[in-house]
This record gives C-alpha cells, structure tokens and sequence, in this order.
C-alpha cells in the first residue's frame, strides 16, 4: 500500500496522547494507516559534561519504545481496527518530523510536549511543523491542556477571499464532507485599525456598504467549492471584525471540531513561513487547529 499514512508525534505528554487519539480516528475517516513516530534525542558524547553510563542511550531508547507502546494501547481503545505502524528515530523532534512530513498525508502534534515551561501556550516541535510541514498540520487542542479536544460539532474556516486560502478551503470542505457536518465559512474584513486615522484624517464610511460588499465577496469566493462538494452545508459569516479575534469566536460560539487557515494570507512578506493569524489561533485555539500550505 502506497497511500501515506497519517503520522503522529509521540512524546510521553498527555497532550501528545489527545494528539494520538484524534490521529487514529482521522485515519480511520480517510482509510489511512496510522504512523506514531518518537524521535529520541541522544546527546552527542562531547556535549556531556560527565561520563555516561554506558546503558544511558539504551534507556532513552527504552524509555521512547514504552512511550509509543503506550501511544499504540491509547489507539486500541478509540480505534481498534486501525492499521498502526510504529517508529523510534535518533534525533532532533522537529527535524526529522519536517522531513517525515514529506510522505505523510497530515502530521498531528499535541499543542505542548514534555518540554516547554508552565504557561507556555504552544511547544516548539508544534510550531517548527506548522511553519515547515510539508503537508497538512493539525495541531490538537482542547479547552485545556489536559482537557479532550472538541468532537462532533462543525468545522471552522478562515477565508481571507483571496487565493492563498484555497487550500484551506479545499481541506475544509472535503474534512467536513467526511464528517458530514456543516462547513461555518468565516470571512473577517477589519484587519486595519481604520479608526485609528480618523483624528488625524476624519473620514466618513459606510460600513454597511463595506459589510454587503465583503459578504458578495465571501460569496462569490465560496461558490467553486459549493459546486465541488454539493453534499456539504456551508453557512457563510462575514463580519467586521479582526481575524484571529473573529475565528476564535465562531469556533466557541459554535463548539467546533475543528479551525482550518491556511499558512498565510494576504499580509505578510517574502519568505516569511506563517501568517499572524494561524499563529494566533495555534497559540489560543481551544480546538484542534489545521495549517494548510499552499
Ligand atoms: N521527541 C518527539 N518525538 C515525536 N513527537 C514529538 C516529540 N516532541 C514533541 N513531539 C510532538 O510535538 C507536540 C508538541 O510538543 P513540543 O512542541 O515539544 O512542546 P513542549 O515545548 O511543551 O515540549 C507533542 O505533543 C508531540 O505531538
Ligand atoms: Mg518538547
């Protein structure tokens, strides 16, 4: 079998675990296998200040096999059926995960790992990916970090009307067409602080012209995919109000199951990696969050 499989980092975190159980279930919808991947990282000999037990990178190792046995016994209770594929790698987390990334069809990361510090909102590994990732990142969320992230409700996603959300568009309308629930399709249009001009320039606009012209806009920009995927129900949001701000409150307003952006939008600069929404929502989601590059 030649499809990618779904590809999950383990690390020992119960957020990794939240991470592993919504892994295994999105294999399940898209007939993917599952593949929970721990990378190990053994200190070079030279960078350690005192000589090491000889067993040291053995326990590592040992230590890394029991994290992903346990990943593969939290899999057998949600999803028994799936095929689950297991690999230990000596290495940097985030590297190798970049690269394996390449042949998966979407990496999942919890949002936090062993690491970090307390009130850290989002761990390194989970950033790297969701800036680097060669496929589809879905960084998993819940209202805490210990709480289960959301299922059941439906999907969120950020459409800035211009092309750079069409991936995320496409992710959304057929993740939504699996789990057949509506698609709530979010367009926010005051990303500038327009009022901050007036004491200098007062000027007079109708926001009412402005809000009817964005939703034409939202409208226009959404029918290639009404067409594509009929089967799904899309209810269309254009408000005045700022991106991240906006998303975050659709998502809670409608319990969602799921935030989908893409890595960028229309602000931004050459070479930058991601935009200052999906880092927004990655760092205050209370929801699994889904980069997509285009
Ligand atoms: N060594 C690792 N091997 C595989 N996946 C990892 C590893 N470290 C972290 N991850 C993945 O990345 C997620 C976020 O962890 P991380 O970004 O390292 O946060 P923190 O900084 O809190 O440790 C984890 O839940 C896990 O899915
Ligand atoms: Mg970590």
């Amino acid at each position: 079998m030649n499809e990618k499989p779904v590809l999950v980092g383990v690390d020992g975190s119960a957020s990794a675990l939240h991470a592993v159980r919504w892994a295994a279930r999105e294999a399940v919808r898209r007939g993917r296998a599952l593949r929970l991947f721990h990378a190990c990282f053994l200190p070079p000999k030279p960078h350690v200040p005192v000589a090491l037990p000889r067993d040291y990178r053995d326990a590592l190792l040992e230590q890394g096999r029991q994290w992903l046995g346990e990943a593969a016994d939290a899999v057998k209770k949600v999803e028994p059926e799936v095929v689950i594929h297991t690999d230990l790698r000596a290495g940097v987390a985030a590297d190798l995960l970049v690269t394996e990334s390449a042949e998966a069809e979407l990496v999942v990361l919890g949002s936090r790992g062993l690491g970090g510090f307390s009130g850290l909102l989002v761990g390194s590994v989970a950033v790297a990916l969701a800036h680097h990732g060669h496929c589809p990142v879905v960084v998993v969320r819940g209202k805490t970090l210990e709480s289960e992230p959301p299922e059941g409700g439906p999907i969120v996603v950020g459409v800035d009307n211009s092309d750079n959300c069409d991936a995320a568009l496409d992710f959304a309308f057929a993740g939504a067409a699996l789990r057949e629930v509506p698609l709530i399709a979010v367009h926010t249009w005051t990303d500038l602080t327009l009022e901050h001009g007036w004491p200098v320039m007062p000027m007079q606009l109708d926001y009412r012209l402005i809000g009817e012209d964005e939703a034409r806009g939202l409208t226009e920009h959404l029918a290639a995919w009404r067409t594509k995927y009929p089967e799904v129900e899309v209810i269309e949001r254009s408000v005045r109000d700022r991106p991240v701000r906006g998303l975050l409150k659709a998502a809670e307003a409608e319990d969602a199951q799921l935030l989908v952006v893409g890595s960028h939008g229309r602000g931004g600069f050459a070479g930058m990696c991601l935009g200052s929404t999906s880092q927004g929502l990655l760092h205050h989601s209370s929801c699994p969050v889904a980069v997509i590059r285009s």
